[in-house]
């Protein structure tokens, strides 16, 4: 290196740190290589599989070093997984929070720690922990706008008219407040619409599935499924036909993931339509760290383009779903 160039790089080293220090957020210096955390919540459904997938496949190909954790659906394993991340001093911190409240404390511990984070795919609770103040983005879908994406086809292909099972997200999770709440806030002005019951099925598909069974004998008059995930929406169509029902005739599912079992279950007639909720977040979360290193500015949200299957494309898309 030369003089000139070594001049060059000590000033854009002192324009990342002043840039983290004005946002307050911890530093991280450019570095050929980094060991980061990324700490999963769980992993008992397709999706988790290919977003841990996504993420291990980057950090090889980068050739960074990966410590992974997995919670197995214990918010409080994974604060405690994210503690031991700060306690090892690693360079950075990708967390995916199980649910909102538990793990917003580990969020501000990293930042006092010194440890940028980035969270995917889920959020914790924005009132107290913010991105771009409090950790370094969020980087996921819109869990809204799924929700609203989902009452909108129900609406148009039940011509307004249908009574709705909805099987939950995980309680306390992001996906499952802001889906039911996207859904929710689109049939409120669709008065043909009604919402007979909603219960979690922790976005399992065996629980999904067991779920579905009572409710089903409970609500014989139901002629649509809302469900918060792909895996519950198999689970139930497993328990409506158990129960003598023939799912895509006589009632109408909807679902969000768009995962390649799904878009089978389309292809066959069963489940009408699910929206896309994209789990590969490896290149696009390890870009955002590097930019973020290098002193770029990161927007605080940095929201997926997500797609749409129905019958009209889900052939075609199979190839590229998880
Ligand atoms: O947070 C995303 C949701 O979590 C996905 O819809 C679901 O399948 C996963 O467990």
């Amino acid at each position: 290196m030369n003089i000139r160039t070594a001049t060059v790089s000590a000033a854009i080293a002192a324009l990342t740190f002043a840039a983290a220090q004005s946002t307050g957020l911890p530093k991280l210096a450019v570095k050929p290589t980094y060991r980061v955390c990324f700490n999963q919540s769980e992993m008992d459904n397709p999706w988790r599989l290919a977003q841990t997938k996504s993420m291990q496949d980057e950090a090889k190909r980068l050739g960074w070093q990966l410590v992974f954790t997995n919670a197995n659906g214990s918010a409080a394993k994974q604060a405690s997984d994210v503690r031991s991340c700060i306690a090892q001093r690693v360079d950075a911190i990708f967390l995916t929070p199980r649910e909102e409240k538990p793990l917003t404390p580990v969020v501000l511990e990293a930042k006092r720690a010194g440890i940028p984070m980035f969270i995917i795919d889920r959020n914790v609770d924005e009132t107290v922990a913010k991105p771009g103040r409090d950790f370094v983005a969020f980087i996921g879908s819109d869990f809204y706008a799924e929700g609203q994406r989902a009452a909108e086809w129900l609406v148009k292909t039940t011509k307004g008219k249908a009574k709705v099972i909805e099987l939950l997200g995980s309680t306390g999770s992001s996906p499952a407040i802001a889906r039911e709440k996207g859904f929710h806030d689109y049939i409120a002005k669709h008065p043909g619409i009604e919402v007979l019951v909603s219960q979690t099925g922790n976005f399992t598909r065996d629980e999904g599935r067991k779920v579905m069974e009572a409710l089903i004998q409970a609500h014989p008059d139901a002629t649509a499924v809302y469900a918060h995930n792909d895996e519950m929406a198999l689970g139930a169509i497993t328990a409506l036909e158990a129960a003598g029902r023939k799912p895509g005739k006589d009632i109408t599912l909807v679902s969000i993931d768009g995962q390649k079992s799904a878009l089978e279950a389309i292809i066959a007639g069963k489940l009408g339509a699910t929206v896309e909720c994209n789990p590969r977040f490896g290149v696009k979360a390890f870009q955002t760290l590097r930019d973020y290193a290098a002193g770029k500015k990161i927007a605080p949200k940095l929201i997926n383009d997500d797609r749409f299957f129905d019958i009209s494309n889900a052939k075609a898309s199979l190839n590229s779903a998880f």
